[in-house]
């Protein structure tokens, strides 16, 4: 694997794999790695000739009192396991490299990215777009994977990618869970041992209100204040619970299919999101 600190090195590595005609897939991260984003890179290897992993931790994506500063770094760590799965070059750029400090252009989705995290993170999705869209014009991949985990993370790169006219593919991979239910973050590990036990709560609230939704009989408002009432009695402090249409996250209506249900809530100093997509028997 070859380790890469600069841009103009990743686009030699990647340029001499252009030249004998290989495809190349990219898997963004900011590091702190698990099966999840171990699992992006073993499906990047079964679809493409090389793959690419950035560790970039994303100052333009954390939020005023966020937590950029005590982010997970696990350098170390996250070279063993990528060696072990067989990435084939890691990019580990620093800020300075990223961000010139003249840089004056930002990437705004517009719309969906003022609702949901959106809305309780502002300008989250600015800095994910930004950062996502520079990161595809240095590799210029082929193929991208992003995880279902971060369901609105994934639409509002979709939307960029298709506005932008960027000519990437973007693959989404399913949410890699423990036993419990609880969706792998890197977010977890702020986790106290109590905290950890009643964390699992969080998915169980989404299977209950799918549930919920197909059965029909309750109105979606209902059943989204169900929701937020439950994770509050199990002592989370939700941000929020919404039934929305998968296509594009709007408020879902009785009419809609295709659903999914995004939830965020902080259990004491972690804020947790999650979600559960399905198609609605009708
Ligand atoms: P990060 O949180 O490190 O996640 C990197 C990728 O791993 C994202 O596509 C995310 O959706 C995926 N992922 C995280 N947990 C997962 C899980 N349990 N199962 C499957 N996939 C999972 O998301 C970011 O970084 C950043 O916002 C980034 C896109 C890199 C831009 O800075």
């Amino acid at each position: 694997m070859q380790i890469v600190n600069t841009v103009s090195d990743i686009r030699d590595v990647i340029k001499a794999w252009r030249v004998a005609g290989e495809t190349i897939a990219f898997v963004p991260t900011m590091g702190n790695l698990h099966a999840g984003h171990i699992d992006l890179v073993h499906k990047a290897k079964a679809i493409a000739d090389r793959v690419v992993v950035s560790i970039f931790v994303n100052p333009t994506q954390f939020g005023v009192g966020e937590d950029f500063a005590t982010y997970p770094r696990t350098e170390q760590a996250d070279q063993t396991q990528l060696l072990a799965v067989g990435a084939d070059a890691l990019f580990l750029p620093s800020v300075a490299d990223i961000y010139s400090p003249d840089a004056v252009t930002m990437v705004t989705v517009n719309g969906i990215s003022e609702r949901y995290c959106g809305a309780f993170r502002p300008g989250h999705f600015s800095g994910v777009a930004t950062v996502v869209c520079k990161l595809f014009n240095i590799v210029q991949p082929d193929k991208a994977l992003f995880g279902l985990k971060d369901f609105q993370q994934l639409t509002v790169i979709k939307i960029m990618v298709r506005d932008l006219n960027i000519p990437v593919e973007i693959i989404p991979v399913e949410t890699v869970r423990e036993a419990s239910g609880l969706a792998l973050s890197s977010r977890n590990g702020y986790l106290t041992a109590a905290e950890k036990s009643v964390a699992p709560e969080l998915y169980k609230v989404l299977c209950e209100a799918k549930a919920a939704v197909c059965l029909g009989k309750q109105k979606f408002a209902d059943i989204e204040q169900h929701g937020l009432r439950t994770l509050e009695q199990f002592g989370f402090k939700p941000d929020y619970l919404s039934i929305c249409c998968s296509h594009d996250l709007s408020p879902a209506t009785v009419e809609d299919t295709e659903i999914v249900i995004l939830v965020a809530a902080r259990l004491g100093k972690t804020r947790l999101i999650d979600n559960i997509y399905f198609s609605k028997d009708i």
